[in-house]
């Protein structure tokens, strides 16, 4: 097979070409007056939001605003008590956690959560484990050209990496899910700046690889200036949306999280 029809196969089916130059902006996730609580407090107060095919959507707010509770409610392992989750035109707010990885919702989680004494091989191969194509090591070839330190380290453990290579492999075991939709949790979170700006060029380049971006960040800034649109949360409420360069100029989004 040539390089390039394996980059056409590589298009998940409803990314393709035909699909995003219809008119109208195909949703791949609907998010509709979402509640969830821990005990009492009530974490997010009716959030709804839309990410649609080949975006980079991004969710920004400070500590504690509702940011991780709500990419948890996405990939099912928060129970929310009320609204809904509608992704790819289905409701999928009964569907448990383990189907929403197959059906195309990737997530790297807050903390990033990699496997210290596993290879980095073996943690990007745990990405894989739903699938059954065999399209698998054209994946791994692609996560290692998005971040070569990786391919050179393959063999070592994944713990002796940097905190920005521990990101990087993060990103790369949620890719290997080959997801529609990737959620990120805070990638730019303790990184260096010369970091920050290396992840952040390789999630935009994701765009190009017909992968859709929901990305949640306290970084305004770096979120925004990656970002198609974007979200603002305050604790548990959307209190203000609209494209990313506009959001960047808005005074009170300036002032609140840009720091200006
Ligand atoms: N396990 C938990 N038990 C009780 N309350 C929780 C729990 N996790 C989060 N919360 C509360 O829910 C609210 C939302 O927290 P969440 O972690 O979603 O915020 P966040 O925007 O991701 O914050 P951060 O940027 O610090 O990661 C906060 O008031 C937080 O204290
Ligand atoms: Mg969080």
């Amino acid at each position: 097979m040539t390089q390039q029809s394996q980059e056409m196969q590589a298009a998940p089916a409803d990314n393709t070409p035909e699909a995003t130059e219809d008119k109208a902006p195909k949703k791949l996730l609907d998010v509709k007056d979402l509640t969830s609580s821990y005990g009492r407090i009530q974490a997010l107060k009716g959030v709804s939001l839309h990410v649609n095919v080949g975006e980079i959507v991004t969710l920004v707010g400070g500590n504690g605003a509702g940011k991780t509770t709500l990419l948890r409610s996405i990939s099912g392992v928060q129970p929310i008590t009320g609204g809904s989750i509608t992704f790819r035109d289905e409701d999928i707010s009964n569907v448990p956690a383990h189907k929403r990885v197959p059906n195309g919702i990737g997530q790297s989680p807050e903390g990033r959560q990699i496997f210290g004494p596993l290879s980095i091989e073996d943690n990007l191969m745990l990405g894989a484990y739903t699938r059954k194509d065999d399209l698998i090591d054209f994946d791994l070839d692609r996560v290692y050209k998005m971040f070569p330190v990786l391919k050179e380290r393959r063999k070592t453990a994944a713990g002796g990496l940097s905190g920005g290579q521990q990101q990087m492999l993060a990103i790369g075991r949620a890719l290997m899910a080959r997801p529609r939709l990737l959620l990120l949790d805070e990638p730019s979170m303790g990184l260096a700046p010369i970091l920050v700006d290396q992840i952040l060029e390789a999630i935009a380049s994701l765009q190009k690889e017909a992968v859709t971006v929901f990305l949640v960040e306290q970084n305004a800034f770096a979120a925004l200036s990656i970002a198609d649109r974007g979200y603002v949360i305050e604790t548990g409420k959307i209190t203000a949306t609209g494209k990313a360069k506009d959001l960047m100029e808005d005074d009170a989004v300036r002032e609140a999280y840009l720091g200006v």
